[in-house]
């Protein structure tokens, strides 16, 4: 089994050497090979995602991603900046299912922001569509006006739109999940106002029909997101576009105390996947030994049971995770008093010890 390892930028390269470390100690024969990706892929070869990176993504079973992003390339332009290479990733390995689980862990109730009572026990999935949206769609561009309220003026545009089949493939992989879950999904959009969403309903509504055993409910997204801070334990999955999906997925990750914790899977129709943490690079903290590598670490889990099919793997992973947790260690943006503070290395070297 080929596992590609893109570490990316800033705490991106701290997380992947404790998660590499900890595949290491499973004791299967994996094959794994590191690429630049990001800012490192443009400081090293002129482009976030180089074709040698892309290329050993697509040959590989399943890809490790860590963040991208760093300060010293906010002023590239758009296509080369270092988000283009998680883009270029989703968009060129057809990545469209991401699943951003957020669960509350006991442990960790008190480092919400919530009050506890509101978080303790939350296990909801976010199934956000990858490769459709505003976000892909064209055209889009920067033009002169030549109409609306300020003609002669320039203006940005984006594209929202999403066809049928884009729309039927997402909804196919929310049921099937919520099927081995709670079996309820909660489609979200914006139906009162957008055209998109109004197919985007009424294809979920026919589909919602040959999962008779999932409860489907719709809701629109300014209510989805009051929702999720006021009861988000009503929730079970929640499946939703590129774009509601990435607003959303931040707000639910931070029910659970922090997003440290959270780990994702991009999967294609074959399940072959890439598997990264829900934060980003972090640049203000990189290299200080101050990033926590769980959620690094809980998806090589994901990416073991979901594209590498070792399911007790990826339970035993898990099962140290929570160890770590119950024995009071800590990183700085889950540590509340009485706790043991440790740093990314430590961190990871529990999770290691919790494991054999
Ligand atoms: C995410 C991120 C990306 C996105 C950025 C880095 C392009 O925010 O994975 O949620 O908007 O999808
Ligand atoms: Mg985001």
């Amino acid at each position: 089994m080929k596992i590609a390892i893109l570490p990316g930028d800033g705490i991106g390269i701290e997380i992947i050497r404790e998660a590499r470390l900890v595949l290491n100690a499973l004791g299967e024969n994996f094959e794994m090979e590191e690429a630049p990706v990001g800012g490192a892929g443009f400081a090293a070869k002129g482009h976030p995602l180089p074709p040698e990176t892309l290329q050993l993504a697509k040959d590989a079973d399943a890809i490790l991603f860590g963040a991208v992003g760093d300060f010293q390339y906010d002023a590239l332009p758009r296509e080369l900046r270092p988000e283009q290479a998680i883009l270029g990733l989703r968009k060129h390995l057809a990545l469209f299912a991401n699943l951003r689980p957020a669960i509350c862990y006991q442990e960790l109730t008190a480092a919400s922001s919530l009050k506890p009572e509101i978080v303790s026990g939350l296990d909801i999935l976010i199934v956000r569509e990858l490769n459709g949206d505003v976000y892909f769609g064209s055209p889009k561009g920067i033009r002169t006006a030549t109409d609306g309220l300020f003609p002669g003026s320039r203006e940005g545009f984006d594209t929202m739109r999403y066809s049928e089949p884009e729309v039927e493939r997402i909804g196919r992989v929310a049921f099937a999940t919520a099927q081995k879950r709670q079996k309820r999904v909660c489609s979200v959009d914006k139906s009162n106002v957008l055209e998109t969403s109004q197919l985007w309903r009424e294809v979920m509504t026919r589909l919602g029909k040959e999962y008779p055993d999932v409860e489907l409910t719709h809701m629109y997204v300014d209510n989805a997101a009051m929702q999720l801070v006021r009861a988000p334990k009503a929730f079970d999955v929640v499946v939703t576009g590129n774009l509601f999906g990435d607003i959303l997925s931040d707000e639910a990750a931070m029910l659970t105390g922090s997003i440290g914790m959270l780990p994702s899977a991009s999967l294609d129709m074959n399940n072959k996947g890439l598997y990264e943490p829900s934060h980003g690079s972090a640049p203000d903290i990189a290299g200080k030994n101050l990033a926590n590598p769980l959620a690094t670490i809980l998806s090589t889990a994901m990416m073991l049971r979901y594209s590498l099919n070792l399911p007790e793997q990826a339970n035993r992973i898990e099962k140290a995770v929570q160890t770590v947790l119950t024995a009071g260690y800590r990183t700085v943006d889950i540590y509340t008093t009485g706790c043991i503070k440790v740093g990314t290395q430590e961190m990871g070297k529990a999770v290691l010890k919790a494991l054999n």
